[in-house]
């Protein structure tokens, strides 16, 4: 019989046991709840190795699994935002311009477009993925600013950090809608809107599906605690840039689509703290001006958004 881990217990120690197993047994059993895409797994554990180990034949194969997923790549590649001269023309002169992590973070933000083929969006797909990628690509940003060792994996928890969001559209959907509702019209954070109404939040149910994709410990801290990274027990620097990261989209027009009423200051932010505790170079760091060069970024993270997910609106 399976027992709950320790970490499951304390990471949704706030909620009552029988919510805890009701999301539990909810996403266990929903059917059309999406399993880990095939290529997923295996490149999250190459992004996990030291770069010397890692061939790139392997990646290519990959990839080759699936042709749709490598031409988003490209597309994805050819973007502005990675900077390249020319537009590369396969998957190995991508990696070749662009160095084998970020190609392969890339492709891991093309396996989620195609994992989640969401019937019934209570919130707007668009703005749901502009917000994961766009604080992806904070996350990654921000952490070449800190000077931190692993600015793909922030990348990867950026992106992953809401999809208890998705687990809401598709196990949740009726009371997920009525979240919805309330958030936008009391303007409020929607976290704060799901516990409300709910009596959990898209953090709770994100918890439960990667624990279902075995995903590694600190990725499940950040889907978790992402609102709190105060309480995360061995992630913390990870979970407060994400937390940050997610904060800054939101308030640089990459947030859920509607507007929410609260001031945000974020060098006042309790995850400030625990980033500036670590890293010394936040204490340099111009914050307007990382906001500015995000937003000069929002258009094109929305281009990129409609040639991944598929969101856009077909003319
Ligand atoms: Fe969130
Ligand atoms: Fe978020």
């Amino acid at each position: 019989m399976e027992t709950v881990p320790r970490w499951w217990q304390a990471m949704t120690s706030s909620l009552a046991p029988s919510t805890v197993n009701h999301i539990r047994e909810r996403v266990k059993q929903i059917e059309t709840l999406p399993t880990i895409p095939a290529v997923f797994l295996p490149l999250l554990n190459l992004l996990n190795l030291p770069i010397d180990q890692v061939k790139l034949e392997e990646v290519v194969k990959l990839v080759s699994y699936d042709n749709t997923i490598a031409a988003q790549c490209l597309r994805m590649a050819s973007s502005p935002l990675f900077g390249l001269a020319r537009a590369p023309e396969s998957i190995k002169s991508a990696v070749i311009s662009l160095g084998l992590r970020k190609v392969e973070t890339i492709l891991l933000t093309c396996c989620m477009g195609n994992v989640f083929s969401v019937k019934d969006w209570t919130i707007d797909p668009t703005n749901y993925w502009r917000h994961s990628l766009g604080c992806a690509m904070v996350c990654r940003k921000f952490s070449e600013k800190l000077a931190a060792s692993d600015g793909d994996k922030a990348y990867i928890a950026g992106l992953l950090h809401d999809i208890g969001f998705l687990v809401n559209c598709m196990t949740f959907s009726k009371e997920f809608a009525a979240a919805m509702e309330h958030a936008s019209t009391q303007q409020v954070p929607l976290e704060e809107a799901e516990l409300a109404t709910m009596g959990f939040c898209h953090c709770d149910t994100g918890l439960a599906l990667a624990q279902k994709w075995r995903l590694a410990d600190d990725m499940l801290q950040a889907i978790a605690y992402h609102h709190h990274p105060e309480r995360s027990h061995s992630a913390q620097p990870l979970v407060a840039l994400v937390h940050l990261s997610d904060l800054l989209c939101r308030m640089r027009n990459l947030g859920y689509g509607y507007y929410e009423r609260r001031r945000v200051d974020l060098a006042h932010d309790p995850a400030w703290a625990i980033l500036a505790n670590e890293y010394q170079a936040l204490e340099q760091m111009d914050l307007a001006r990382f906001s500015f060069e995000l937003d000069e970024a929002v258009g094109e993270i929305a281009a990129l958004v409609d040639i991944i997910f598929g969101t856009s609106h077909k003319e």
